[in-house]
């Protein structure tokens, strides 16, 4: 893994497979389908890195030849992953494949295609929980402006998770969404399978894969 000269909180998974099924993302013949699947097979590199600093606790156990002591996931520290609709969703099973008993909390936001700032359409978040212990997981493909998932991580810090315990997990981002998220929010962590060049004039990332949830469910 590369550590993003851009910035020390961002990691850009450099995996000679991840790269090649982003060749297959970038293709604009790929079809849904095709394009759905090669965000998982990503989306497991990204997440395997994303998810490297998890606690564990020790407990023992019996094998069948012997006892000894084996490492867990804490029952006692809520994982959550919070993908960002529509494109995030296609992270959400990689994430819940890799931690069964991690709980999905859908964050609905969408990009004003006008002033590319994000709306919020749904949020139904627990409110009543306890947040200090909770690793989140932010789950989108395309970091572009930074507008969507720094809404997120508003909705995710009021509601008391800790930013030190927030990841970003992306596909693609570019220096300016990074740009935004690492000054607004210092303490978070960011992974991503690509860092691409810039911004079009229509904020869409060059070379980038264009519009993701278009692409992935077929609207465009
Ligand atoms: C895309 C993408 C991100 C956002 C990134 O969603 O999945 O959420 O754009 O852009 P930003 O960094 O400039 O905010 P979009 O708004 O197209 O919604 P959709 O997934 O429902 O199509
Ligand atoms: N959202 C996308 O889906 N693609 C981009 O390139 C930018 C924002």
């Amino acid at each position: 893994m590369k550590q993003a000269k851009i910035h020390p909180a961002v990691t850009v998974c450099d995996h000679p497979l991840l790269q090649h099924h982003l060749s297959i993302l970038r293709n604009k013949h790929a079809q849904s389908d095709v394009f759905r699947a090669t965000i998982s097979r990503v989306a497991q590199f990204v997440l395997q890195e994303a998810t490297r600093h998890l606690p564990l606790s020790t407990h023992g156990i019996e094998t069948p030849l012997t006892q000894t002591e084996v490492n867990h996931l804490s029952p006692d520290i809520p994982i959550i992953g919070a993908p960002i609709l529509r494109a995030g969703l296609m992270m959400s099973d990689v994430m819940l494949n890799l931690i069964p008993t991690a709980s999905i909390y859908h964050i609905g936001l969408y990009r004003d295609e006008q002033t590319f700032t994000p709306v919020t359409y749904y949020n139904k978040l627990p409110t009543k929980m306890d947040y200090s212990d909770a690793r989140v997981f932010i789950l989108d493909p395309m970091l572009a402006t930074g507008g969507s998932i720094s809404a997120a991580l508003d909705i995710l810090c009021q509601l008391g998770v800790k930013q030190n315990h927030i990841t970003v997990a992306c596909i693609i981002a570019v220096p300016e969404g990074i740009r935004v998220l690492t000054e607004g929010y210092p303490d978070i962590k960011i992974v991503t399978g690509a860092l691409d060049e810039r911004l079009n004039e229509r904020a869409y990332i060059v070379p980038g894969l264009g519009d993701a949830g278009d692409r992935a469910f077929g609207t465009l």
